[in-house]
């Protein structure tokens, strides 16, 4: 699996995506490696055909997990703006 894109080469968007995984997601989930946190770990989160559910990789799938949370993962809809929202993705199709 290619690695992720290195943190010094990511755009401004994806920069602003870091900033909300920290706040939001870091708690929970390790973005550069594969290993479990409270949740499993993201790295080539949408390099893999699957999300660790077996559901398809794709931006509504992610979008709907964040949004409405899914098992021992809360939603996280309520915490973040659209825009937050929109680099979040933008910053994990770095991974
Ligand atoms: C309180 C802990 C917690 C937080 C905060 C959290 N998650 Fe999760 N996340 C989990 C757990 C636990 C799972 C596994 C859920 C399951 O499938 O049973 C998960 C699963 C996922 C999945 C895989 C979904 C699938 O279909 O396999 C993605 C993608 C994900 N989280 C992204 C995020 C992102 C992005 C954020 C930040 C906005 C976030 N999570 C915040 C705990 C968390």
């Amino acid at each position: 699996m290619a690695p992720a894109k290195p943190l010094d080469q990511l755009t401004p968007v994806e920069q602003s995506g870091h900033a909300v995984f920290v706040q939001h997601c870091s708690t929970c989930h390790h973005d550069r490696t594969t290993d479990p946190l409270n949740g499993p770990g993201l790295a080539g989160l949408y390099k893999k055909p699957y999300l660790p559910s077996g559901a398809p990789a794709n931006d509504e799938r992610v979008r709907n997990t964040i949004v409405h949370g899914r098992n021992n993962m809360p939603a996280q809809g309520y915490a973040m703006t659209d825009t937050e929202l929109n680099d979040l993705l933008q910053y994990l199709h770095t991974l």
